[in-house]
C-alpha cells in the first residue's frame, strides 16, 4: 500500500476513535444534566464513529498495509450549556470532513485510485453528518433557553436516536 495514503488513513484512524470518545463524553454530560434523549443520541453517535474506524482499519488490512492504533487526546468532558455542546459536534464534524478531503487530496496526489473511490463512503456521510448537526442546532434554537422547549427539545432527541437505532439494525 502506497505509504503516504497508508499514513493518511491511519490518522484519520485515530481522528474518529477520538470523535467517538467526545461524543462519549458529550452523552455522559447530557446524562448527568437531566437530558436522557440527547445523551441516547450522542451515545449512538460515539457507536457510529467506532464503526467508522473499524471501516477504515478494515480497509488498510484488505489492502496488505499496516494498521496503527495510536494514542489519543482526551476529550472534552464539561460544557456550560447543550446548545454548546451541539456546536461542538457541528464544529467537530466540519473538522473530520476537512481531514477526509485531505485524505482525498492525497490519494489523488498518490494516484490511489481504489482508495479515493473506498473514501466517496466517508464524503458522502460527512454531508448527512454536517447537515444532522445543523438540524440539532436549529431544534436547540428554536426550543430557546426554557426548561419547557428543552424538554420537548430532549424528548425529540430520543425519537431520533431510536429512529437511528432502528436504521443501524436494518442495515
Ligand atoms: Fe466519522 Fe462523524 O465522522
Amino acid at each position: 500500500m502506497n505509504t503516504k495514503v497508508e499514513a493518511s488513513l491511519n490518522k484519520q484512524i485515530n481522528a474518529e476513535e477520538h470523535a467517538s470518545r467526545l461524543y462519549f463524553a458529550m452523552g455522559a454530560w447530557c446524562d448527568r444534566n437531566g437530558f436522557a434523549g440527547s445523551a441516547k443520541y450522542l451515545y449512538a453517535h460515539a457507536e457510529e464513529e467506532r464503526m467508522h474506524m473499524i471501516k477504515l482499519v478494515n480497509y488498510i488490512n484488505e489492502r496488505g498495509g499496516t494498521v496503527v492504533i495510536d494514542a489519543l487526546p482526551k476529550p472534552q468532558n464539561d460544557w456550560s450549556e447543550i446548545l454548546n455542546v451541539f456546536k461542538d459536534v457541528l464544529a467537530h464534524e466540519q473538522k473530520i470532513t476537512e481531514m477526509i478531503n485531505a485524505m482525498f487530496e492525497v490519494c489523488m496526489q498518490e494516484k490511489d485510485y481504489l482508495t479515493s473511490n473506498f473514501l466517496q463512503w466517508y464524503i458522502q456521510e460527512q454531508v448527512e453528518e454536517e447537515s444532522g448537526a445543523r438540524t440539532i442546532l436549529d431544534k436547540l434554537t428554536l426550543a430557546g433557553n426554557t426548561q419547557g422547549g428543552l424538554f420537548h427539545f430532549d424528548k425529540e432527541m430520543m425519537t431520533m436516536a431510536a429512529a437511528s437505532a432502528a436504521n443501524q439494525s436494518v442495515q
